[in-house]
């Protein structure tokens, strides 16, 4: 399926997805939300595919949402088109994982894409940062509250409050990203990370990326009962009687992915 805004294309059993907006370093507009939402639900449904790598070129991951579009609009508008829900919604209910891939810019937008991500790989050119301050708004697609998870609070209101950048080792310091390769490495290096995800049991990869992202929503005492309850429903698989007599057996496992 061809998209507008961005490329798709399937690597063995990884997803890549590329946005190319490069005239506008990136920017996320409506299009790229209705763009990424189809690209994710196919993934997200295609049994041949076990992870997906978001990237963007090496200016930039993506500058933001559209300002030139934002602009055009009231508050009644964002209001009634409930503007930015798409993103929150929808592109955060992938249920297989995925990971962004970051070089250049990340701001705004762009950077609160890339923490919707299970993780972030970034090249050593990246630079993160919620500058919406400085257009008389804030972060509108879970920045405030998804940095804050991440950096915690005195970094997160640093960085909502000047608007300033962060640069690739100011974000692997401050446990934003996982990991900082050269730039040049940065697609090879999530290609080969999304590889080794998408070789690993399919139904326990998406449980333990549900399982990770329980910390971030509910009450440890809730989590704590709701993680033995996903690892006892991954008793019940073949892939974990398969994966259990490999070790025994020391041999690799061939997954079923049920
Ligand atoms: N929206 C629309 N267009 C954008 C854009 C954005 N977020 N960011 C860059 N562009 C466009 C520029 O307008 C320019 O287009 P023209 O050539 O047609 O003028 C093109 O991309 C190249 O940009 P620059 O010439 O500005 O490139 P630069 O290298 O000099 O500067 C930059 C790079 C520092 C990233 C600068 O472009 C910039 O500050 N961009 C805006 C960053 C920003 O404020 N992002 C937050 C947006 S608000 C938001 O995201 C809300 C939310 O929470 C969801």
């Amino acid at each position: 399926m061809a998209y507008e805004t961005i490329l798709v294309e399937q690597r063995g059993a990884v997803t890549l997805m590329t946005i190319n907006r490069p005239q506008a370093l990136n920017a996320l507009n409506s299009q790229v939300l209705r763009d990424l939402i189809e690209a994710f639900a196919a993934y997200d449904a295609d049994p041949t595919q076990h992870c997906a790598v978001l990237t963007g070129n090496e200016k930039a991951f993506a500058a933001g949402a559209d300002i030139k579009e934002m602009s055009e609009k009231d508050a009644a508008d964002f209001f009634l088109e409930d503007f930015f829900s798409g993103w929150t919604s929808r592109v955060t209910a992938t249920r297989k994982p995925w990971i962004a891939a970051v070089a250049g810019f990340a701001l705004g937008g762009g950077c609160e894409l890339a923490m919707m991500a299970d993780f972030i790989l970034a090249a050593d050119t990246a630079k993160f940062g919620q500058p919406e301050i400085k257009l008389g708004v804030a972060p509108g697609m879970g920045g405030s509250q998804r940095l804050t998870r991440a950096v915690g609070k005195a970094k997160a209101m640093d960085m909502c409050l000047t608007g300033r950048m962060m640069d690739a080792v100011e974000a692997e310091r401050a446990s934003l990203v996982s990991r900082v390769v050269p730039a040049a490495e940065l697609l090879d290096e999530a290609m080969k990370t999304a590889a080794a995800i998408a070789a690993m049991p399919p139904m326990a990869a998406m449980i333990n990326k549900e399982m990770v992202n329980l910390a971030f929503e509910t009450g440890l005492n809730q989590s704590l009962l709701t993680e033995r309850r996903l690892f006892q429903i991954l008793v019940a698989t073949e892939d974990k009687k398969e994966g259990m007599a490999a070790f025994v057996e020391k041999r690799p496992g061939v997954w079923k992915g049920r």
